[in-house]
């Protein structure tokens, strides 16, 4: 069989493998960076084989779900701008600076193992990564982390963590989702009225959120305990984006906001206006323990209620 210079199935092999007639296809988004597209009864969906990452949700009908920067790059070793890059097994930046922020996972090629389609119309996807030498450098533990990514009415995708190393692990995880919004500036996030939450632009320090979260400038908060559904409130477009968590106890809303987009290379000019990141996970003090053979399903479910028509 032959492979990507990175050891990899080819794009070519994997559309061969896994294509499914008028609905699924492998493409390539940039060389040597294969990414599933799905188009069927409900929703495109693109999926990058590198990092696992939902690149874009558009149900039908609706104007785009995810965001993704259009300076973003589509390069092996880092995440692309946008869409749900997974942050494992760390959230936020390790102790030791020589560490990549927010884990591995988002920055390594990993195995598309099945696509089906089911009798209703919907069609689930199921990557999977697994340790590695490369990865035992960063993070000396044996683990099988699978992602599936279910496109049907709405989009749900469950991160299961199995821990195959002899000892246990603690870990902290997100779904970094990055959110298309008509005007950051019209846009709230409601659900975490009365919530804790640490800001990381205050010291860590924690506060009490009072009513929705709103934007006026840059925002960097992890909620605790938030195990509730989360509304973005998109006033411009007229529409929620509902999500529904399983088995997430933490919410991080980040918006960089003028100065710190501008200082990120693949960060589009003005392009924080549009977006806004709600990320499903565990961190904080909410970090999961798993035992020897232990597993954990961190999982969003993600959909779109029409406050009027468009
Ligand atoms: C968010 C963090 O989750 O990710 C922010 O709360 C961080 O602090 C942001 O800046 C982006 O991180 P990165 O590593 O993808 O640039």
């Amino acid at each position: 069989m032959s492979t990507l210079s990175t050891g990899h199935p080819t794009t070519a092999e994997l559309h061969a493998k896994f294509a499914i007639d008028d609905v699924v296809r492998v493409v390539d988004a940039a060389s040597e960076f294969p990414v599933v597209e799905i188009d069927n009864a409900w929703a495109s969906v693109r999926i990058a084989v590198h990092g696992g990452q939902v690149l874009s949700y558009q149900p039908h009908d609706e104007a785009p779900v995810l965001w993704v920067s259009d300076t973003a790059a589509y390069v092996h070793g880092k995440s692309v701008r946008g869409g749900i890059p997974i942050c494992w097994p760390w959230f936020g930046v390790h102790p030791d600076p020589a560490m990549p922020s927010h884990g591995f996972a988002r920055n390594l090629f990993w195995q598309l193992i099945a696509v089906k389609q089911d009798e209703d119309g919907c069609t689930e996807v199921l990557l999977c990564l697994e340790d590695d030498e490369q990865s035992r450098l960063l993070w000396p533990h044996a683990f099988q982390l699978q992602l599936k990514v279910s496109v049907g009415k709405t989009l749900s995708l469950a991160l299961t963590m199995v821990n195959s190393a002899e000892e246990s692990v603690e870990l902290t995880a997100a779904l970094h989702s990055y959110f298309d919004v008509g005007d950051i500036a019209r846009t709230s996030v409601r659900g975490l009225d009365g919530v804790e939450y640490i800001d990381a632009l205050q010291d860590s320090r924690r506060f009490t959120q009072s009513g929705n979260v709103q934007f006026d400038a840059e925002l960097d908060r992890i909620y605790q305990q938030t195990s509730g559904d989360e509304f973005i409130d998109d006033q411009l477009r007229g529409r929620l984006i509902h999500l529904q968590k399983s088995r997430s106890d933490s919410t991080v809303v980040w918006n960089p906001w003028i100065e710190k987009s501008a200082g990120m290379n693949d960060f589009v000019e003005g392009g924080y206006r549009r977006m806004v990141c709600v990320e499903t996970g565990n961190m904080g003090a909410d970090l999961v323990r798993l035992a020897t053979g232990a597993s954990h399903t961190l999982g969003v479910t993600i959909s779109v209620q029409r406050l009027r028509d468009n």
